[in-house]
């Protein structure tokens, strides 16, 4: 049965337009599978920590020689990185903070990413499909004022791609402070749009990868 990595990084619960949108992936993806799996994780509720010199040193050392400190450390590493290794597909919800991701999703980015065996000539995970749900407040899109602050897509793309072999598709739900910020009224309209369009482009690459996955 088919395997979805679903993660969500978004420090709120309640109105999170990423959460609302990788919930219509996964409810699509599900609907194709009912007896797949999904893999959660909530890095909000339940943040990994910051790779730390025993998680690094462990990396590079043969399991048999790990102190009890680097053990542990890599016991998580591991842990995430079967995660990744297992998935047929894989789902993150990324708002934009500060112009680039959560520092939540960064953790974990750091403790899966492992040269010589999810990173560098063969990557572990090569191939599969990830979807990133990329929220922001404001547009970044070409040509807006605010492109060169752009440093969500531009990095998950180098980092998913480059460095762990993925196949990247983003989701960018944008505008999403409009309602809420005075100076932004005149784009309540594209932030419904967005969004709407952001729900349709979700349930269709759900369906698209879950049939992928089937295959
Ligand atoms: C700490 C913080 C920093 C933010 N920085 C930016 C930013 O640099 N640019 C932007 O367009 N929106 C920014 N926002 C707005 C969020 O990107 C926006 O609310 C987005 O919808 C958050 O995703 P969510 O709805 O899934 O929580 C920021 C929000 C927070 C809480």
């Amino acid at each position: 049965m088919p395997t979805l990595l679903h993660i969500d990084s978004s420090a709120v619960a309640a109105g999170s337009v990423s959460r609302e949108v990788t919930a219509a992936f996964r409810a699509a993806w599900q609907a194709e599978h009912p007896e797949g799996t999904v893999i959660y994780r909530d890095l909000a509720a339940d943040p990994v920590p910051h790779l730390d010199a025993h998680g690094i040193s462990a990396g590079f050392a043969p399991a048999a020689a790990h102190s009890t400190e680097q053990a542990a450390a890599f016991a998580l590493r591991h842990e995430l990185m079967s995660e990744l290794e297992r998935a047929d597909a894989v789902l993150i919800g990324s708002p934009m903070y500060n112009f680039t991701i959560p520092s939540s999703l960064k953790a974990w980015l750091d403790q899966v990413i492992l040269v010589g065996r999810t990173a560098g000539e063969a990557p572990s995970a090569k191939g599969t499909p990830v979807t990133v749900v990329a929220a922001r407040g404001g547009s970044y899109a070409p040509g807006a004022p605010r492109e060169p602050f752009e440093f969500v897509t531009t990095y998950l793309e180098k980092v998913l791609t480059g460095m762990l072999g993925l196949e990247v598709d983003f989701i960018v739900p944008e505008f999403t402070l409009a309602s809420a910020v005075p100076a932004m009224a005149e784009f309540v309209p594209n932030a419904a749009e967005s969004k709407a369009r952001a729900l349709e482009q979700a349930a269709r690459r759900a369906k698209e990868l879950a049939a992928r996955a089937a295959a």
